[in-house]
């Protein structure tokens, strides 16, 4: 039996659908609202608005639970590769050893640029984002490949060419930034490793690979391969929505993800604490400047729109930061700094009465500092990390038939009628 919710607006009742998740979501349905009434709901940064049915990712933000394809990111951080909770997202299923094999050989057999594409870096100012550059090549790699368009190939090649080749437009992206030849892909690596290969090595000092430092990359970027209906997530979502090709919607997510509030806060939490050190800022006025409404400074990598408790990915980037700084033998001032802030602003009333914890972002620029990777290229990190994801919700809509253009809305304030002046009376 459908179950209603009953909106009343003057005299009148409207009867809504109500829908429920497998997992307990509940939403009212208003697809029908502003024919049957008029009236639209308002609702900016969406965070009262079901964009979508879902089944990749699942989150209980007040529980602290996070599920891909209802695997516990937990599980997954300790006996999972990073490609294969990759082909998890996509496909709905984990891998069979076949499938791993061959997707690993379409992974090593896709990792090539076409050498063209190296002519775009060269051209490049030297000081460009590597997200702006990672972007704009990701858009271009249409040009390269516009099989999709003609639909003769197969999808799921077309997914894994972007996962394999992001990770070398990356690394190339580094490689270009200091003056140096890009490496190219080892056939005989996975694919964490080869990208360490490929950022690290070089003709003079080889890079030597270290398998507790590959398998911590491979959490790293288990942690952020999805997260639901997130920005950068929604903005390939709404992109892709008006048909444009994958490797446009994909670039969208990119530029959506390089924001500090969003991806770009693994870089603002490292600038933060080095301003912290450098400056030597005391912990308790930069906890009382980001409780000041007046100063527009946050604690960056605190907070997050649906966890309102403690995030269950920075629980284990925390634990990655202590393996990697271990077995590294780094001893990084910035994170004794990033645990008083923590302890601090976890014992201070402003963050316990907002739900206020740290996220994903917090201890990863430390992990990624310990591996070597600029801070220029952090946010790059996460966006290879999240790539599996934007790739599985652009499918899921795709697929969907009940999906349509996003078109939100507007509550209309500007002057209602205005009549045209020319320009000798203005
Ligand atoms: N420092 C100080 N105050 C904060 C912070 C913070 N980091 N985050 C939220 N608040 C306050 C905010 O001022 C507001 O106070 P009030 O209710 O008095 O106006 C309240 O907490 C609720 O915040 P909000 O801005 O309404 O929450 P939101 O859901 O719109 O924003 C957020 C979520 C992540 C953008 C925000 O918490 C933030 O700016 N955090 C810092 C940036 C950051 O670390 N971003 C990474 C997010 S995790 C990675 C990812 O998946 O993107």
């Amino acid at each position: 039996m459908t179950e209603y919710a009953r909106l009343i607006i003057g005299e009148k009742e409207y009867k809504l659908p109500v829908i429920h998740g497998t997992s307990g979501d509940k939403a009212i349905d208003i697809r029908g609202l502003r024919r049957e009434s008029g009236y639209i709901t308002f609702d900016p940064g969406f965070g009262n608005t079901g964009s979508c049915k879902s089944s990749i990712t699942f989150m209980d933000g007040e529980k602290g639970i996070l599920r891909y394809r209802g695997i516990p990111i937990e599980e997954l951080a300790e006996h999972s590769s990073f490609v294969e909770t990759a082909f998890l997202l996509i496909t709905g299923k984990l891998p069979t050893r076949t499938e791993l094999t061959t997707t690993s050989v379409y992974l090593n057999d896709l990792s090539l640029l076409h050498e063209n594409m190296k002519h775009f870096y060269l051209n490049f100012p030297s000081r460009a984002h590597p997200m702006g550059i990672l972007s704009a090549m990701v858009n271009a790699m249409r040009s390269f490949h516009p099989e999709l368009i003609d639909s003769k190939e197969d999808l799921q090649k077309t997914f894994l060419r972007l996962i394999s080749k992001v990770r070398t437009m990356a690394a190339m992206a580094y490689k270009v930034s200091i003056g140096q030849n890009p490496v190219y892909p080892n056939p005989n690596y996975s694919y964490c490793a080869n990208f360490l290969h490929m950022m690290f090595d070089n003709p003079v000092v080889p890079y030597s690979l270290d398998k507790d430092i590959v398998d911590a990359l491979n959490v790293f970027w288990i942690l952020h391969a999805d997260h639901e209906q997130n920005c950068s997530t929604t903005a390939v979502r709404v992109v892709g929505s008006g048909k444009v090709n994958i490797y446009a919607a994909i670039s969208a997510g990119i530029s959506a993800l390089w924001g500090p509030l969003h991806g770009g806060a693994n870089q603002a939490v490292i600038h933060m604490l080095q301003e912290i050190d450098s400056s030597g800022l005391k912990i308790s006025d930069v906890i009382k400047r980001s409780k000041d409404k007046k100063d527009p400074f946050r604690l960056m990598g605190f907070g997050h729109r649906v966890y309102k408790a403690y995030d269950p990915r920075a629980k284990i980037m925390k634990q990655i930061c202590d393996k990697v700084l271990r077995k590294t033998n780094t001893k990084d001032p910035l994170l004794s700094i990033a645990m008083d802030l923590e302890g601090e602003a976890l014992n201070d009333t402003y963050f316990q009465d907002k739900n206020l914890y740290p996220n994903v972002d917090f201890y990863s620029g430390i992990v990624l500092r310990a591996l070597g990777i600029p801070t220029d290229m952090f946010t790059v990190m996460f966006a290879i990390g999240r790539l599996p994801g934007w790739i599985a919700h652009w499918q899921e809509d795709f697929n969907d038939p009940e999906m349509k253009i996003s078109r939100p809305r507007q509550v209309f304030t500007g002057e209602p009628l205005v009549k045209y002046l020319p320009i000798e009376k203005r």
